[in-house]
């Protein structure tokens, strides 16, 4: 939805990230199962990816971490906050929602808050989400979180998944802007008809956990890579220069691509298709492989020193349901 026409429009004020200190190399699963740092690096970018290990930890610990950091850069109190979206698909529970419990953990006692389950999308799916209840005009600061514990749904038995997921989180506060700034236009997708290509089968109303669940690993990452690398690298292409044409933009005017950090490769065809040089494409899923909601709100925390008001800036991403989308917003300060 093109959001031009909407009388206020949502800039990002402030960008953090969090991720843990534990590092899981690609030498050390190369132990765990039969893969080796060739293998990983080759096909897919990653070199190492971080573990929560702390079994007292899950991802409102990281999604609070993100926003203490958030909090503490931008000047606010957790108390201004209005409302918390926090993206993920790795909640503590089923409920209550993550972020009731991010918002506990940061005392952000008048806020209201929900979970946004869109797999590796979620995060642009809760940025817009967010830019639309500032542009309502009733909410002023407008938290967005994406934050995935992957390694709680990773069989490390399993080479084909374990290599490919980390642990993090990522956090923007959104707040009204004038109208040439902060974010423009929007393009999400869903398909379900490819929900059979990347699912964790059990552990909700259709297959609740069982003895049989466990036993049959269902409660764990499943995904046909070459079928889910075939839909991402078409529809992340094809969304960002929908985006690009629809607002007149040429690859000379992007200034950064911020693409989902799921496979190198994805990453390299969609820039391509944008054509941009590498050097205005984010990229940092040699050090934190895939962290599903996280990917995006790192990159912008890992790049912030270097992003300048008004650069152009397109976030792209593709995942499971399936789900995509892209966003293109002129960046604040
Ligand atoms: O973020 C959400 C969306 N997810 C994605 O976008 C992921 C998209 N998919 C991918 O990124 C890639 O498909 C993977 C990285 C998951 C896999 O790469 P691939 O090049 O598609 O490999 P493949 O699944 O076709 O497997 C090729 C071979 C197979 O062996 P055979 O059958 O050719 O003998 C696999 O068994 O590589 C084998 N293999 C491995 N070998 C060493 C699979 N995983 C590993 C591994 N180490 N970790």
């Amino acid at each position: 939805m093109n959001t031009k026409n909407q009388n206020i429009a949502a800039k990002i004020s402030a960008v953090s990230g969090w991720v843990p200190d534990y590092v899981l190399t690609n030498k050390e699963l190369s132990k765990m199962v039969d893969t080796s740092d060739e293998w990983i690096t080759t096909r897919t970018g990653i070199q190492e990816r971080r573990i929560l290990k702390d079994p007292t930890k899950a991802t409102s610990d990281m999604g609070a971490e993100a926003l203490k950091g958030l909090i503490k850069k931008s000047g606010i109190k957790a108390d201004e906050i209005d409302l918390i979206i926090c993206a993920t698909v790795t909640p503590d529970m089923l409920f209550p929602s993550t972020a009731c419990l991010i918002a506990d953990k940061v005392g952000a006692t008048k806020a209201f808050g929900f979970d946004l389950s869109a797999a590796c999308s979620a995060f642009l799916f809760a940025l817009d989400c967010g830019q639309k209840y500032i542009s309502s005009g009733l909410y002023k600061k407008v938290v967005v979180i994406g934050a995935d514990k992957m390694s709680s749904i990773v069989d490390y038995n399993d080479r084909k998944t374990c290599v490919i997921f980390g642990d993090g989180a990522g956090a923007v506060l959104l707040e009204p802007s004038s109208k040439d700034e902060g974010l423009i236009d929007s393009i999400l997708r869903v398909d379900g008809s490819g929900s059979e290509y990347l699912k964790m089968i059990a552990g909700g109303s259709l297959n609740p956990a069982s003895q049989e669940t466990v036993k049959n690993g269902h409660h764990y990452i499943y995904q046909d890579g070459k079928t889910v690398f075939k839909f991402a690298v078409t529809n992340m292409a094809d969304v960002s220069d929908e985006i690009m044409k629809r607002n007149n933009l040429k690859g000379e005017d992007v200034d950064w691509l911020v693409p989902h950090q799921a496979n190198l490769r994805i990453i390299d065809a969609t820039a391509r298709r944008m054509e941009l040089d590498s050097s205005k494409v984010m990229i940092n899923i040699h050090k934190y492989g895939n962290t599903t909601a996280a990917t995006i709100p790192l990159c912008l925390h890992d790049w912030e020193d270097k992003l300048k008001k008004n650069d152009n800036i397109i976030l792209a991403a593709f995942g499971g349901g399936f789900t995509w989308g892209a966003i293109y917003l002129k960046w604040a300060y």
